[in-house]
Formats: C-alpha cells, sequence, structure tokens
C-alpha cells in the first residue's frame, strides 16, 4: 500500500490535543493505519492511579483491533514536549503483535520537524511472538 506518512504525522498531531496527562504533562499523539486503509487515532490517557494510564500508540491500536482491524501497516507518534518521540518498550511490543507476515510496520517519528521512517525492528529486534 503506498503510505501518505504526512497524512498519518498530521493525524498523530491532531490526536495530540486530545492528550490526558495532568500528571506528567507529557502530551503525546498516536495515528495508525490499518491493512484496511482505515486510520486510527490515539492519545495518551493517564490516571489518578499512575499504573493505569495507557500511552498514546496503545490507544490508538486497541481502538483499531477493538474495530474489527486485524493487522497494521503503520504508527506515527508525536510529541509537543520533546524533539522526537520514540515509542516505549511495551508499545513496541503491541505492535510486533499486530504486524502482517508480509509487511513490517513503519513507525513515523519527526525529529525537528523532519519525519523519520523507520521498520519496527529497529526499535524491536527479535520480537517475541507465541
Ligand atoms: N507516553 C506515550 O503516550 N507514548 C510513548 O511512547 C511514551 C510515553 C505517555 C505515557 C505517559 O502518559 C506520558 O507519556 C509520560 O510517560
Amino acid at each position: 500500500m503506498n503510505i501518505d506518512y504526512n497524512l498519518l504525522m498530521d493525524k498523530a498531531k491532531d490526536a495530540s490535543k486530545h492528550s490526558y496527562s495532568p500528571f506528567s504533562k507529557f502530551v503525546v499523539g498516536a495515528a495508525v493505519l490499518a491493512s484496511s486503509g482505515n486510520i486510527y487515532q490515539g492519545c495518551n490517557v493517564e490516571n489518578s492511579s499512575f499504573g493505569l494510564s495507557i500511552c498514546a500508540e496503545r490507544c490508538a491500536i486497541f481502538k483499531a483491533i477493538s474495530e474489527g482491524e486485524q493487522k497494521i501497516l503503520a504508527v506515527a507518534i508525536y510529541s509537543p514536549n520533546t524533539d522526537s518521540c520514540y515509542p516505549c518498550g511495551a508499545c513496541r511490543q503491541v505492535m510486533n503483535e499486530f504486524e502482517s507476515k508480509d509487511e513490517e510496520i513503519d513507525v513515523i517519528t519527526e525529529k525537528l520537524g523532519q519525519l523519520e521512517i523507520k521498520k519496527l525492528s529497529y526499535f524491536l529486534p527479535c520480537g517475541f511472538k507465541i
């Protein structure tokens, strides 16, 4: 599939506006492109009981899967609070779960205003799968 990386990053930026992050004050947005071609947005949602907080990437991925998507082709991540926001370890593992056999997931970040596009295996070599 021809992936519009700029569009995905724009959607991640849009989603970051809904971030609920009163505790860390670290705002994150994500956008997921599923194999159907649909895009799902997510943001980090924190909780007074800190461990219940969820990252933007997993929020977007779980939205996609819960709407019937099975595979993910790309994930864009954005935070206005850092020069470039890379996915945490937990989100890398969750991405790995929904990667298709034939196409590695593209992870899109923005460093100093420039898109960076890397394959998931760059972030998670030797990912665990059953
Ligand atoms: N966070 C994300 O949403 N995605 C990441 O990849 C890194 C961390 C969130 C979780 C928490 O709400 C805040 O950023 C600070 O860790």
